[in-house]
This record gives C-alpha cells, sequence and structure tokens, in this order.
C-alpha cells in the first residue's frame, strides 16, 4: 500500500496544466477496435488505468505502440483483431473493460467478458448495456460470471436509456456505428466525453450526430477507416486543482482547459466565495479566506459531477456554517466521511446524503483511502488545508485516475511526499519519515 504524506497549511500558488481526459481515452481506446485502418490518438493520459485498456487492446489481437510527449501518451494502434475474449484479469482490474463490448461485437461479431462487478462507490450494474445490446439484436447471455454476445451484423433499434448512463451511451454509439440502419440513443448522456467520441468515430467515417444532446442518432456503414485524433482536457483533474487551491486558500492557475466543461464547478465554488476567474482556456481559482457552507447535489452533465464530489465535501468541512451533500448518481460515494471524521470534520451521513457542519480547521491524521480514486485524492486535498501531518494510506488507488498527483501538488507549493511501503517504522513519527528526496 503506497502512502501519502501531506504536511497541511502551505497555500498552494502557481500554475498546472491538466491532462488528457481519463475517462475520453478509455472510451476512444476502445473504439479504435472498430477502425480499419491505423489509428493515432493523442494527449492519452498515463495512468494505471489506461495501461490495463491497453493491455486488453493488445491481447484482443491489435498492434498497439506509444511514445511519450510532453503532453501524454500518443498511443498507435492498427487493426488485428484475432479475439473476441477480454482476459478476466485485466477486466476485474478495471470496471471501464466493459466498453469494448460495443465495439467488439460491431467489428468481430462477438465478445466474451467477465462480468465487471460493482466496486466501492456502489453496485454499478450494466443492465442497460446489456439491454441496450440485445435491441440490437445480440444474442446476449450471462453464467457463472461471464458475459457471452454475438451477433452475425446488429441492426439499428430505437434504445431508451432508463438512467443517461455514460458507459451505456458510449458502449450502444460503437456498437450502432457499423449496425444495419439507423440507431437512436434517447435519454443519452451527455458529458462532454461523449461528444469526443462521436468526433472521433466520425473522423474514422461513421454517422454519428446529436451527442451532448438526449438523443444521439447513428447511421450505420459498412466500415470504417482510420485517423488521428487530440483527447480532451480533463475536466476532473482540472475540478480537483481548482478545489485543491480553495482548500488551501492559495491562489493557482490550471491550464489547457476547457472552461465550459467547468461550468457547474465554477458555479458552486463562487457560491461559496470561491474567486474562480476563466479565460480561453485557462481557469484561475483564489480563496483568501474561509469559504461559506453551500448545499451541493450531484447530477449527470451539465449538473456538478460526481467525480468531484468528494472534493467539494472535503472543502466543506472547514466553511463556515452547515451543508447538505446529496449524491444522487452512487449509492456509497461519501465513504471518505468516516475518514474526515478522524481530521475533526464534523460529519453526518445517511445513505446518499451528508450534513456537514463546518470547523476552523481539520488536524491531520492517518487515514485509509478505499478504492475510488477520487475519494483517495480528496484525502490529500484535505490534508492540504488542515494543520499537521496527514498519511494517506492508499495513494495507490490515486495512480489510477491521476499522473503524477504529488509531483503537481509539490510544484505547486505542496509539501507532500510518497512514503515508500519498507518506511512503515517511521509512520509512528510521520516527521521522521525520511523525503525519499532526501538522500
Ligand atoms: C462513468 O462511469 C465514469 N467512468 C465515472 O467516473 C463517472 O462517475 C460516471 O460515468 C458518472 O459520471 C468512465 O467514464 C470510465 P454511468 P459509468 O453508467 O459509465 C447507473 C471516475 O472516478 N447505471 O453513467 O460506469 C449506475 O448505477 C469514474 O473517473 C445503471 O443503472 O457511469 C449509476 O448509478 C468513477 N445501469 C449511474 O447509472 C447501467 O447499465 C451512472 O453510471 C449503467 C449505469
Amino acid at each position: 500500500m503506497a502512502r501519502l504524506v501531506v504536511k497541511g497549511g502551505r497555500p498552494l500558488e502557481g500554475k498546472v496544466a491538466v491532462r488528457g481526459a481519463k475517462n475520453s481515452a478509455l472510451p476512444l481506446l476502445a473504439a479504435s477496435i472498430l477502425a480499419g485502418e491505423a489509428v493515432t490518438l493523442h494527449r492519452i493520459p498515463r495512468l494505471d488505468d489506461i495501461a490495463v485498456m491497453l493491455d486488453i487492446l493488445r491481447s484482443l489481437g491489435l498492434g498497439v505502440a506509444t511514445e511519450t510527449s510532453p503532453y501524454g501518451l500518443t498511443v498507435h494502434i492498427v487493426p488485428g483483431l484475432t479475439d473476441y475474449r477480454v482476459p478476466a484479469p485485466l477486466t476485474r482490474r478495471m470496471r471501464s473493460s466493459i466498453l469494448v463490448m460495443g465495439a467488439l461485437l460491431a467489428k468481430g461479431g462477438q465478445v466474451r467478458i467477465a462480468y465487471p462487478g460493482g466496486c466501492v462507490i456502489g453496485s454499478r450494474p450494466i443492465d442497460l448495456h446489456l439491454n441496450g445490446l440485445r435491441k440490437l439484436g445480440a444474442q446476449v447471455t450471462e453464467e457463472g460470471g461471464t458475459i457471452t454476445a454475438a451477433a452475425p451484423r446488429l441492426r439499428g433499434a430505437h434504445i431508451h436509456l432508463d438512467v443517461p448512463s455514460v458507459g451505456a451511451t458510449e458502449n450502444l454509439m460503437m456498437a450502432a456505428v457499423l449496425a444495419q440502419g439507423a440507431t437512436v440513443i434517447g435519454n443519452a448522456a451527455r458529458e462532454p466525453e461523449i461528444v469526443d467520441l462521436q468526433i472521433f468515430l466520425n473522423r474514422l467515417g461513421a454517422r454519428v450526430r446529436g451527442a451532448g444532446t438526449g438523443t444521439i442518432r447513428i447511421d450505420g456503414v459498412e466500415r470504417l477507416g482510420g485517423g488521428r485524433h487530440e483527447v480532451i482536457p480533463d475536466r476532473i483533474e482540472a475540478a480537483t486543482y481548482m478545489v485543491a487551491a480553495a482548500i488551501s486558500r492559495g491562489d493557482v492557475e490550471i491550464t489547457g482547459v476547457i472552461p465550459q466543461h467547468l461550468d457547474a464547478v465554477t458555479a458552486k465554488l463562487r457560491e461559496v466565495g470561491v474567486t474562480v476567474t476563466t479565460g480561453d482556456h485557462w481557469v484561475r481559482v483564489r480563496c483568501p479566506r474561509r469559504p461559506r457552507a453551500v448545499d451541493l447535489t450531484t447530477l449527470p452533465y451539465p449538473g456538478y459531477p460526481t467525480d468531484a464530489q468528494n472534493q467539494f465535501l472535503a472543502l466543506m468541512c472547514t466553511a463556515e456554517g452547515t451543508s447538505v451533500i446529496n449524491e444522487t448518481i452512487y449509492e456509497q460515494r461519501l465513504k471518505i466521511a468516516g475518514e474526515l471524521r478522524k481530521m475533526g470534520a464534523r460529519i453526518h451521513t445517511d445513505g446518499r446524503v451528508a450534513v456537514v457542519r463546518g470547523v476552523p480547521s481539520l488536524t491531520g491524521a492517518p487515514v485509509q483511502a478505499s478504492d475510488d480514486l477520487r475519494g483517495a485524492a480528496s484525502l490529500v486535498l484535505a490534508g492540504l488545508g488542515a494543520q499537521g501531518t496527514t498519511v494517506v494510506e492508499g495513494a495507490q488507488f490515486i495512480d489510477r485516475g491521476y499522473q503524477d498527483f504529488e509531483g503537481v501538488l509539490k510544484k505547486l507549493g505542496a509539501e507532500v511526499y510518497r512514503l515508500k511501503p519498507e518506511k512503515v517504522d517511521s509512520l509512528s513519527n510521520p516527521g521522521t519519515a525520511r523525503h525519499p528526496g532526501a538522500g
């Protein structure tokens, strides 16, 4: 278990550039299965989840090569589908492996994948994915924890999603691009990552319209070619650093963003009294004083994103007043409340709702992250604003979604470093923990 040691009380100051969006890169990599010629993707973030997806593509027979650039990875993919079975160990490591189902069915006519199961934030069912694929004509069976689906050729259909599921929208878009006839996805997710996927698919020769709205129409084509694409910036990484600036009472400029993707987060931070200014590709966050307590409800895009909810929860712990946080997307995404209480937070949770009574300051403590990368990152944020030292156990979860998290925070002036596992004896006195860079 990796540990991050955070010494609080230092306002973050300076500039940080965000990378390509993890939650766009993953569906784009899955969509590369559909290409009939070579594909190049730029600004792919260097993350554990990305490495898993690249291994899945290789295991299916695609040729995958990567180059490192200052902006992340450039990934070259050449067609070569030779298998339809997704290795179970890889599916277990990353739920989003389910995103290859639609592309494999469309391109190769079959797929076999282990049931991804739930995770710490909720059951995360995939019924909308499977029922949508059935509507497109796939025979889908689930037995013994394995899903098998087959279709000689998918046929266009009208699908209406019970909830605007991001993954189901993406999976069904990918399944429909090579189907016979037209497909309409109603109550589709509107996230910017869906728009990014539409742009990429159309660059390959697909005919997709309506991404970003609740209704997406796909006219099936015979085959797709190849092409190049640059992943959109990561709005959740940006939101995380915006809150880091606020929680540390600092002044940080986050560059390389698309500001309108951050509208809900910007509006909420302004509501609590944080100063947020925006330019064409940057946002600047200043928080000279204690924020006001404000309620929050997470919603599908363009509402406030669930992936930035724990960060806001951490910020409200030291706000002036009481705030009510309502997590409507996942049934268990308030788990860090227990860890924040160890730092002196006054939080009462009941299911999807947390009531936070702000205290003047938190106090550093040893806390345990669970396998929700946003919650893990949010515990580090809480440590940034706390008095004293916080040791976050389970920092490896952060690596799933944030590239060099502690390096970025250090660059902004934070006193944070990763404690090597063998240094466990120094845990009792974190202050004596040898800084890895201390030689
Ligand atoms: C995507 O997950 C993101 N992951 C998640 O980010 C994000 O939290 C989520 O969208 C919501 O914005 C990626 O894009 C890789 P959903 P996804 O299907 O697609 C229910 C992170 O931290 N649902 O939109 O799995 C489900 O239970 C991750 O980066 C069904 O009921 O999310 C949930 O309540 C965490 N049946 C709601 O929809 C289904 O078949 C939203 O889930 C599918 C989903």
